[in-house]
């Protein structure tokens, strides 16, 4: 795959621009680029120098570029006002607290109201008390860092250099994960699976299902883990870490360090997601608000770029299998959530084909789940 150094396992896949997920990244701004500043001749060649440069962004801070290369350059940010950004505390996603689910009913019983609350009304909210040591999350980041920061070649990515690694149903064998971070990446993502069916769980009980429901559906049987080194950017206001999307699993798991960035769209404004020393970040995906038909929401996020930097962060998705060939699991609005007043709002989909369509559309500004939705 284009961009990745040969040295590097092939477990490990970089995100480049010719990846459906990048690709989608780039897809709206590019052609913005190109209506105000350059031809697409210019474009191609400069995409082609920096996947062939097999450095990434971080290649770039490392040469010390102080102007953002043309590939960069999101138009519209230079183009459009921004919406409002609102980083105050009345209007922050929940955080909520873990302790004691296992032995306090009384305590569950709030927890789950908490959890449903945050994931009807933002789709988002933290964890504390989540059962993730410090140490284990201090390491993953330690891993990340020492990945990214290799001497030697680095690959290629957007304002920022990323890695995806499945980990579930079949863990990788432990000689294609890089030395640098295998046992933290093993370690970490035992935790995380951990902790991800204890919140389907939650989630479970909070749509009003049998404890066992969600995972009884294979939400957690995949785990892909995403790790992102955002470099310093010289020139943050024209261009994004990650740009606006929904993410394409049940839940995501989100470790970010205390440098923020991280900001989801409520009610039409960008809101701050702040750093919490030992939290987590919990949002609901688009194929979790697909099976609750419109219950919880997967709502748009995006991180902004920084000066300051690497920002690292790394989310892990839960997703199911892509089995589909052998046995073609449909997934629609769970039955026990509609209703004749409730009816389904969205077709029946396979995990394939909600992926082939997530990443063929790219990022029109339509979320991928209308194509699903039964009443367009
Ligand atoms: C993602 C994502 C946010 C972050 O990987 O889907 O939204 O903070 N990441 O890096
Ligand atoms: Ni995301």
């Amino acid at each position: 795959m284009i961009g990745v150094p040969n040295h590097k396992p092939s477990i490990l896949t970089v995100w480049s621009c010719c990846l459906p997920r990048e690709k989608m990244a780039t897809a709206t701004s590019t052609c913005e680029v190109e209506a105000i500043t350059m031809p697409e001749f210019d474009r191609k060649s400069e995409l082609k120098a920096f996947y062939d440069s097999k450095t990434g962004v971080k290649g770039l801070v490392d040469v010390g570029v102080t102007k953002l290369p043309h590939i960069f350059v999101h138009a519209h940010k230079v183009k459009l006002p921004e919406k409002s950004v609102c980083g105050n505390s009345q209007f922050s996603i929940p955080t909520i607290d873990l302790e004691g689910i296992k032995k306090d009913a009384a305590l569950l019983g709030e927890i789950v109201e908490k959890v449903r609350d945050a994931s009807e009304k933002w789709g988002f909210f933290q964890v504390v008390n989540h059962g993730i040591p410090i140490s284990v999350m201090d390491e993953m980041f330690d891993g990340v860092r020492r990945f990214h920061e290799q001497d030697t070649e680095t690959p290629a990515a957007n304002w920022k250099d990323t890695t995806y690694c499945v980990m579930a149903p079949q863990p990788p064998d432990l000689a294609e994960l890089p030395a640098v971070c295998r046992d933290i990446m093993m370690e970490y993502s035992k935790y995380v699976l951990k902790l991800g069916l204890t919140l389907l769980e939650l989630l479970s009980k909070a749509l009003g299902l049998d404890l066992d429901h969600l995972k009884d559906m294979n939400c957690a049987e995949g785990l892909f883990v995403t790790s992102h080194y955002y470099p310093a950017c010289p020139e943050p206001e024209l261009t994004f870490g990650t740009s606006s999307h929904a993410d394409t699993g049940f839940i995501t798991i989100l470790l970010q360090d205390q440098q923020g960035g991280l900001q989801v769209l409520q009610e039409n404004q960008w809101v701050d997601v702040p750093p919490l020393p030992g939290a987590l970040v919990i949002n609901i995906a688009d194929l979790l608000q697909l099976i609750t038909n419109d219950k919880f929401k997967s709502v748009n996020h995006r991180v902004l770029s920084n000066k300051i930097g690497p920002r690292i962060s790394v989310a892990s998705s839960l997703r199911t299998h892509f089995t589909e060939e052998i046995t073609p699991k449909l997934y629609g609005p769970i039955k026990e959530l509609v209703s004749q007043e409730n009816p389904p709002v969205y077709r029946e989909t396979t995990i394939k084909e909600y992926f082939t369509h997530y990443y063929k559309k790219g990022l029109d500004g339509t979320p991928a789940l209308s194509h699903f939705k039964l009443c367009k």
